[in-house]
């Protein structure tokens, strides 16, 4: 065979190897349609379904479709390029699920801009593009947190010290706590939608894990200051413009693949939209969860679903000596409490890959892997307290709990059901579980 022959096949292949991975980049239908691209100029819709592993998660606009050329919350506005929605993705009830990341980290071998090194990264001076340096986002959604310590103009009432530190940041001799006075905790996002009635009302809103955000302003100038390495102060039309936007877009599981759509069970994203939005505390009615015509698939999940719901309105167990609760004691609508559930704070496996530290108030001690509010307000008894979280779209964006240690919904069952001896059966989990997945 002529040596040109060879050298144009070769070349032809090339060009068709080069065109599969062009039209694989630039194409939204294909693995790469799930990931919003900070400055991606198409429109997010009125209403979106997006797929999740136990169905579609619904994002509506209230005021409409939101073009988003140029818009202050997916266009890059720092020096990393990333956006607000590099974090909070449409696909992912603007939270961003661990398994996203993954995808991502494989698709651009880590050069996604929300790898960077300033809190994707397990500490900022760690090797960049390998995935040793990102195991905490790669394995288990989590951002680098840092905090000030101790938090300027607050006398702590107790001491901290670095126990230990697997991801190498608290001892780091450029990023840690003895060199830089700053604490590293690793967090999950959380949800930029539904923001409406958790933010209004004359107490302000309690926003971030530790509740150190009064008000979504502060919350976006803080975004951006941080983690678009923005070396500029946000100006008033653009806070204007990302507060407007979080405070009119919703996100609600929408349908499932066992039980079908929601819309008519009391969920979905409608009712919460335009209210009254369900109460958790009652149980929710989900008895008019029903179709002409049913399949005995979707019959026996929506069964199930109605009896988690129950439980999780019902089924009273003991957290600690003093009170009896159901899990809707806790989890309401717009519910601002913090609280501690023992998540930072119980023994923790040995391999935990998170930092751990020692709390010493007097002759007391705690261990917590994340000493939550306390970092905040400097008081020990605010140790691994955390914000409560906002409870819809589950199934879109695991894993669970601000640390990502519940890698699923039955995970967090099995958590609450082993750490306060609730003693649910199998079958119990399992309708706990799937209620949980159509929120
Ligand atoms: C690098 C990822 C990343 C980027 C970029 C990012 N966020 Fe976040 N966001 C997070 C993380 C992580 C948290 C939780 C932090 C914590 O709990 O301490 C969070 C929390 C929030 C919350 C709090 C929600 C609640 O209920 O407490 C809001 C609102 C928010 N982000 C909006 C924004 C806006 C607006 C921007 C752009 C200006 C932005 N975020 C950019 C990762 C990100
Ligand atoms: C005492 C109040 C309280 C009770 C009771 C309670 N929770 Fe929670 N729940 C919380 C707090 C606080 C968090 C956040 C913990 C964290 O981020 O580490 C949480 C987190 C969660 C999450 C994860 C949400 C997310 O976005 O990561 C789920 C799911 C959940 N709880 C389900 C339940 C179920 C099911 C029950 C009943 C078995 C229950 N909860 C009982 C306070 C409570």
């Amino acid at each position: 065979m002529p040596a040109r022959y060879i050298l144009n096949k070769r070349l032809t292949l090339a060009f068709l190897a080069a065109g599969v991975v062009l039209v694989a980049q630039t194409s939204r239908y294909g693995p790469s349609r799930i990931w919003w691209d900070a400055g991606q100029t198409d429109s997010l819709g009125w209403d979106s379904d997006f797929d999740n592993p136990s169905g579609q998660v619904r994002i509506s606009n209230k005021n409409g479709a939101v073009k988003t050329e140029g818009h202050p919350f997916f266009a890059a506005l720092g020096t990393n390029g990333r956006a607000c929605v590099t974090c909070h993705q449409p696909a992912n009830a603007m939270s961003v699920s661990a398994e996203v990341l993954r995808q991502r980290w494989l698709e651009t071998e880590g050069k996604d801009p929300v790898f960077a090194m300033v809190d994707g990264a397990n500490c900022p001076d760690q090797p960049p593009a390998q995935r040793a340096s990102h195991s905490l986002l790669l394995d288990r959604g989590l951002f680098r947190i840092a905090l000030p310590w101790p938090p300027p103009n607050v006398k702590p009432d107790f001491e901290i010290e670095v126990v230990r530190d697997p991801a190498g940041c608290n001892l780091s001799p450029k990023f840690g706590l003895a060199a830089a006075h700053q604490i590293s905790v690793y967090r999950r996002p959380r949800m930029a939608a539904n923001l409406a009635k958790l933010t209004e009302g004359p107490k302000g809103a309690v926003l971030m894990a530790d509740g150190r955000e009064p008000s979504l302003r502060s919350q976006a100038i803080t975004a951006a200051f941080v983690h678009e390495e923005s070396p500029r102060h946000l100006t008033v039309e653009e806070l204007d413009r990302i507060l407007d936007f979080e405070t009119q877009v919703y996100a609600a599981q929408n349908s499932d693949m066992r039980g079908g759509l929601v819309e008519n069970s009391g969920l979905g994203v409608e009712p919460l939209m335009n209210g009254p939005a369900p109460s958790l505390f009652a149980g929710l009615d989900l008895g008019k969860w029903k179709g002409i015509h049913e399949t005995d698939l979707q019959r026996e999940f929506r069964a199930s679903a109605a009896r988690g719901s129950k439980l999780f309105a019902s089924r009273a167990f003991r957290m600690d000596d003093v009170s009896e609760m159901t899990c809707a004691t806790c989890h309401q609508p717009g519910t601002k409490r913090l609280l501690d559930i023992g998540t930072a704070r119980h023994p923790q496996p040995a391999d935990s890959p998170l930092p751990l530290f020692r709390l010493k108030h007097g002759a007391t001690v705690v261990y917590s892997e994340d000493p939550g509010r306390a970092l905040i307000t400097g008081r020990f008894a605010d140790a691994g307290v955390f914000a409560m979280p906002q409870f819809r779209a589950l199934a879109a964006r695991a894993p669970y709990f601000t640390n990502g240690a519940a890698a699923s919904l039955r995970a967090v069952v099995d958590y609450y059901d082993r750490t306060y001896e609730i003693g649910l059966s199998e079958a119990e989990k399992r309708d706990l579980t799937n209620f949980l997945s159509v929120l």
